[in-house]
């Protein structure tokens, strides 16, 4: 259980509160919102301190402005999407911490919410700035965490800000923490996990540690090339880490040692180029012709991977199989999570990034136990490491 102070340890009762949320969310190129995920998640935390009568200053980032005013990086669309959520008004700040953002802020009564622009638009917050912090932290009088896809960063609104304010956490992150954290300590048995993903080299820490936690381990998508590779195969122009093909024996080598099984594919769907209508076949993974690249799980891994499934009592996912944003080759992944739709008495857990926007497209979200908002903070937490954001909050 998570051993920080939520919204429920501390007096709210008409106070002005500093809310963090993680609103970095998809947009088209019109910047219509296409996945609302993460704005729904944060409703709970919201509405509960309407109920408190609170006066809710919203803060949040928006892609990687790098410190420039980007206005196709405009919050403007959310605080849109978040009044239509909350059946009420969300005001929308010019700015983040300038004039017209803090007389916002100040005449704030209760009940009402305003949302700041993209903090991203300065330098500061990702230097986790004390100075900034404070001014983010104006006129507020109680700062709480509901971010939980931004608590692995060290920044001035997750991190510096807990120095100017009493900081608890939202019922998302508590939430998260638990889930995640309970189904990893004590999970039903057997114990599986799916990664896919493009790199080796991003998820080695969360290999690495799932190997000393689950039965199984599938593994797909580009970095299954890496690990052909290693073991001598030629993988045509797919997607590869030579330089990592070493780390990957020493994976499957602790594997072994730790009796975990570890499954990769048996055969790949290639195309002739990186592209969404490039001709396509199905090979057997040791047959990949040299002009052409892997770029999903083939049917024989889709049986495979089903079959191994099917006893499952928890399963873990993060990362698409294939190259989800082409429809030919997102079948592996779309296969993968009807299997995991269709499991019964288990415990389904989606990693978040990718895999939870496959699952979602795939139109099985609703049968998933849980789809994390967090893509590299929940991988963050799985590896064990410590979460800037959860630990700068108040202890219980
Ligand atoms: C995410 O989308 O994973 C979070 O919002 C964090 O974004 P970042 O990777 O740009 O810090």
């Amino acid at each position: 259980m998570m051993n920080k102070k939520t919204v429920r340890d501390i007096d709210l009762k008409g106070k002005k509160v500093l809310v963090r949320c993680d609103f970095n969310v998809p947009m088209d190129e019109n910047r219509n919102i296409t996945d609302k995920t993460r704005i729904v998640a944060s409703l709970p935390t919201i509405n509960y301190l309407l109920e408190n009568n609170c006066k809710i200053v919203i803060v949040a980032h928006l892609g990687r402005p790098k410190g420039e005013v980007k206005p196709e990086l405009s919050l403007a669309p959310v605080a849109k999407e978040l009044s239509k959520q909350l059946g009420r008004e969300v005001l929308m700040a010019k700015d983040v911490v300038g004039e017209s953002a803090q007389k916002l802020v100040a005449n704030l009564k209760e009940g009402e919410i305003v949302l700041l622009e993209n903090v991203r638009y300065h330098r500061e917050e990702t230097d986790n700035d004390p100075e900034f912090a404070k001014k983010l932290a104006f006129d507020c009088e109680v700062y709480v965490n509901d971010a939980f896809g931004t608590v692995h960063r060290a920044h001035a609104s997750t991190t510096a800000v807990t120095q100017y304010l009493p900081a608890v956490a939202g019922f998302l992150v508590e939430k998260e923490i638990n889930f995640l954290g309970n189904t990893i300590e004590n999970p039903k048995r057997p114990f599986m996990a799916i990664i896919g993903g493009a790199k080796v080299s991003d998820k080695i820490g969360v290999i690495d540690s799932l190997l000393d936690k689950v039965d199984k381990l599938l593994i797909g998508g580009g970095m299954a090339y890496t690990f052909f590779k290693a073991q001598g195969y030629e993988v045509g122009r797919s997607i590869c880490e030579p330089d990592k093909c070493g780390l990957a024996l020493e994976l499957m080598e602790k594997a072994k040692t730790k009796g975990v099984e570890m499954v990769l594919p048996l055969d790949a769907r290639v195309g002739r180029e990186f592209a969404p209508d490039t001709e396509n076949k199905v090979v057997p993974f040791d047959q990949i012709p040299a002009d052409w690249e892997g770029l999903d799980i083939g049917p024989a891994t889709i049986e495979l991977f089903s079959e191994k499934l099917k006893d499952a009592k928890t399963v873990m996912w993060n990362g698409t199989l294939g190259v989800a944003e082409f429809e030919q080759f997102a079948i592996g992944t779309n296969s993968i999570a009807k299997v995991l739709a269709g499991l019964e008495d288990a415990t389904t857990i989606i990693g978040g990034g990718d895999s939870a926007a496959a699952t979602v497209k795939s139109g099985v979200a609703d049968k998933m136990t849980h789809i994390s908002t967090g893509g590299g903070a929940s991988l963050e937490f799985i590896e064990g490491r410590k979460l800037p954001g959860v630990e700068a909050l108040l202890d219980k």
